[in-house]
């Protein structure tokens, strides 16, 4: 077994990577490894993915969730599930993996990093075709991990711009888990708190709790404190009285699809959040990677919200918290315009829309 890469190494005690991809030694394909996040904070274990089930499975419950982490997951899972594709020839094999592309690409419809990392993958290989099959499964493997090795980059770069927006002594909110346990590197939204904390600023954060699924409080809080950085955990319906008393100075989220005129998908609750910035006169943020903007949607209308099971919402830990039969609604996401968006902080420096006319940068 060998881990491939070593990053965000505060996340396991081990040093074990956050995205593990192992080989077996009678070489029968390899898997992907990742932290089960439905396990956080309580225990931190380990998940192995080496078939197009598994993947689909651990990314509809969340073991792995965040945007830019689904599209890396994804990948290598394709990777480690076509390495196990027993095909007459490469005909099959293509069939077989388009499928299984297919399949994944339809587990979560939110976040576009999936479809873009699966896309990347098959156009990869499509202008291969005429490769015999072992060489197709290696080409397909390579792709994935350099999704992996690009998304640590990007994060990092994020993190580099976004923490020149931020000075010592500032109180930061942020929703959900945009950090290191949401992607394959530091994070998006949390990329630039890391980046000033390592320069010595001292940033006083606020974390959101994140209800229904409590990202916040079970995952931002977890590797926020693991990181040794002065974190808070608030109820989502708290932030407009910290915002009152003077405790934030700016809100950075992450997000899941941005219009091509910067409407931003991100966990249900951050269009509220940015009306409550927008009213006391805070700067919003979104931090995100190249690869989280769709700029094939005209605007946030067009983009797909994930409606989830009742239950997450009827339900906390086991224990019925609704009355049975109830209606319920649970739409994962919510868009804000963006007109409530001060700045993108994404891998390509600090942008507004229109993004195509920001120097061609995304
Ligand atoms: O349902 P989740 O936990 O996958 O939602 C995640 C978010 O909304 C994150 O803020 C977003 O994916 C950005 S992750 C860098």
């Amino acid at each position: 077994m060998s881990s491939i890469i070593d990053t965000v190494s505060w996340l396991a005690p081990d040093g074990s990577a956050h995205f593990q991809w192992t080989e077996q030694t009678d070489l029968t394909g390899g898997r992907l490894r990742i932290i089960d996040q439905r396990k956080l904070p309580e225990s931190l274990v380990y998940l192995d993915i080496d078939s197009i089930e598994d993947a689909c499975e651990a990314i509809q419950t969340l073991a792995v969730r965040g945007a830019p982490a689904i599209g890396c997951a994804a990948g290598l899972a394709l990777a480690a599930a076509a390495g196990r594709i027993a095909a007459e020839n490469t005909e099959d094999f293509f069939r077989r993996l388009r499928e299984y592309s297919e399949r994944l690409g339809t587990s979560r419809p939110t976040a576009v990093n999936l479809s873009w990392a699966l896309n990347r993958c098959m156009n990869h290989l499509e202008k291969r075709q005429t490769l015999p099959v072992p060489e197709l499964k290696r080409e397909l493997l390579k792709e994935a991990l350099g999704i992996l090795e690009e998304d640590i980059a990007l994060c990092d770069r994020i993190g580099e711009y976004g923490a020149g927006l931020l000075h010592d002594g500032m109180g930061i909110l942020t929703h959900c888990n945009a950090g290191a346990l949401a992607t394959g590197g530091c994070g998006t939204a949390l990329a630039p708190i890391y980046a000033a904390m390592r320069k010595g600023m001292r940033i006083k954060v606020y974390a959101d709790e994140t209800r229904p699924l409590f990202q916040g409080s079970r995952l931002t809080a977890w590797e926020l404190q693991r990181a040794g950085a002065d974190v808070t955990v608030l109820c989502d319906n708290m932030a407009a009285q910290l915002m009152r008393e003077g405790r934030i100075q700016a809100v950075i989220v992450g997000a899941d699809r941005i219009a091509a005129n910067g409407d931003t998908a991100n966990k249900i609750g951050t269009c509220g959040t940015a009306i409550l910035a927008y009213y006391h006169h805070i700067p919003f943020y979104v931090a995100a990677p190249y690869s989280t903007f769709d700029l094939s949607l005209k605007d946030g209308s067009e983009i797909p919200i994930e409606q989830r099971d009742p239950r997450e919402v009827t339900e906390f830990s086991g224990k019925q918290t609704a009355p049975a039969g109830v209606k319920v609604c649970n739409p994962a996401f919510d868009v804000t315009p963006q007109e409530l968006i001060r700045a993108f902080i994404t891998d390509r420096g600090i942008i507004r829309p229109p993004f195509p006319d920001a120097e061609n940068r995304i």
